[in-house]
């Protein structure tokens, strides 16, 4: 059966290394049927690749094509992959993807145009890389209801903060270690400010609850203001900082979604999560705590999640899987700030007997060189908009959401 890929970047070429040596492995689990690459789209020259025959910049040579029936999608960005994903589903050609902005920003219309064109729209490596989180989530949980998912979901914050907490490294050393190993984003921003780990929020909820959430629904905090002096007092209360995507059942017209700096206690199944995997911890109701681990960016983590996908449209080719989610709504993600309690870790230039008036018996934090106006502690369970209020007039020099997971 030919394919295409278009992107031949980090992931791209990963599919293409992924389809060359497993080539008759995959014809075996199709079902018979090989996958032969026909074209690469990329708007670059790769003169020395051995592929270069195959390469193409016109995205006509893919769609006129009518012996191209699955195309993987991993350009990134939703312009002009978007307009390209649309008219291939409809022309009836399956589309599987690793492009989580895409799938996040505009996944309903692909999932109504792959319904149109009587096809596929797949996208396992959209969330966690190499980890299987979508079709679990869509298949194997049918059974119960999302009490709440939490997750790190993103390698290139998840590495920074390892190398931070373990290494003493500064931010920027281990941000150019991540660029280095193709973890980032081709805008690192996306990753430190929370964007890539949003964009993944979005997807896992829209299939958790079954209706379309959109990224600027979702309130988004990245890892840039964590401190080595936050590391070393969470450090202290036997914990570490996580960058987490957190989504939370309220009722069946609404949820709360969020991605926030996490402290994340040592025991949880988050706090071992290090460098570049990513962990989604999804609570059921009737499954209880289940726990999805692996490498969540790379090269050939996240090919072995497209490739799955192309396996999976290969035999499916005549068939729809009846897979995705509805409309969303605007006040279906609710203000979590105003609703959700949890208790807070709070650094502030204040003294502990004010902390005492303010929040009672709370827990104090220490590190090593602390200066004599500075105090850490952890407060009781209450909303974030609680915390602000009592907060009015202090000092505070970071916050940080305390998790339950
Ligand atoms: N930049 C992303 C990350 C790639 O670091 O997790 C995988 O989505």
């Amino acid at each position: 059966m030919k394919v295409a890929v278009m992107g031949y970047g980090t992931v791209g070429s990963g599919v293409v290394d992924v389809i060359d040596t497993h080539g008759k492995l995959l014809a075996k689990r199709t079902g018979g049927e090989p996958l032969e690459i026909a074209h690469i789209l990329d708007l670059r020259d790769f003169p020395d690749d051995p592929h270069s025959e195959l390469f193409t910049k016109n995205f006509s040579d893919i769609l006129n094509d009518d012996e191209v029936k699955i195309v993987a999608e991993t350009m990134g960005g939703v312009n002009p992959a978007f307009d390209f994903t649309k008219r291939l589903l409809k022309a009836g050609k399956a589309v599987v993807t690793s492009n989580k902005e895409l799938v996040a920003q505009k996944g309903l219309e692909l999932l109504q145009a792959a319904e149109e064109g009587k096809t596929n729209y797949l996208f396992e490596a959209s969330v966690g890389g190499g980890i299987p989180i979508i079709r679990p989530m869509a298949q194997c949980l049918a059974g119960n209801n999302i009490v709440g998912i939490a997750g790190i979901l993103n390698g290139t914050t998840n590495f920074i903060l390892t190398k931070m907490i373990e290494e003493d490294m500064s931010f920027g050393d281990a941000l150019k270690l991540a660029q280095d190993n193709g973890y980032a984003e081709k805008d690192p921003t996306a990753d430190i400010e929370g964007h890539d780990a949003c964009r993944k929020v979005c997807i896992l909820a829209s299939l958790a609850f079954g209706k379309h959430v959109y990224p600027n629904q979702v309130a988004t905090e990245g890892i840039s203001n964590i401190s080595l002096e936050d590391v070393a007092y969470v450090s202290s209360a036997n914990g570490v900082i996580k960058l987490l995507g957190q989504i939370k059942y309220i009722n069946d017209d609404s949820i709360a979604a969020f991605v926030s700096p996490a402290v994340v206690y040592n025991g949880s199944q988050l706090a071992s999560v290090r460098d570049v995997f990513n962990a989604i911890l999804v609570r059921g109701d009737a499954v209880g705590d289940l726990c999805f681990y692996g490498r969540g960016a790379g090269k050939l983590p996240t090919a072995s999640a497209v490739v799955a996908d192309m396996v999976d449209c290969a035999k499916h080719v005549v068939r729809r899987k009846l897979f995705g989610w509805g409309a969303g709504a605007e006040d279906y993600v609710i203000d979590h700030k105003a609703t959700v309690e949890m208790p807070f870790y709070v650094r502030a230039n204040v003294s502990e007997e004010q902390v005492k008036g303010i929040f009672g018996e709370v827990k104090f934090l220490t590190r090593k060189d602390q200066p004599s106006d500075e105090v850490a502690f952890i407060t009781g369970s209450m909303t974030e908009n609680e915390l602000m209020k009592r907060l009015d007039g202090i000092h505070t020099l970071n916050i940080i959401k305390v998790t339950n997971y």
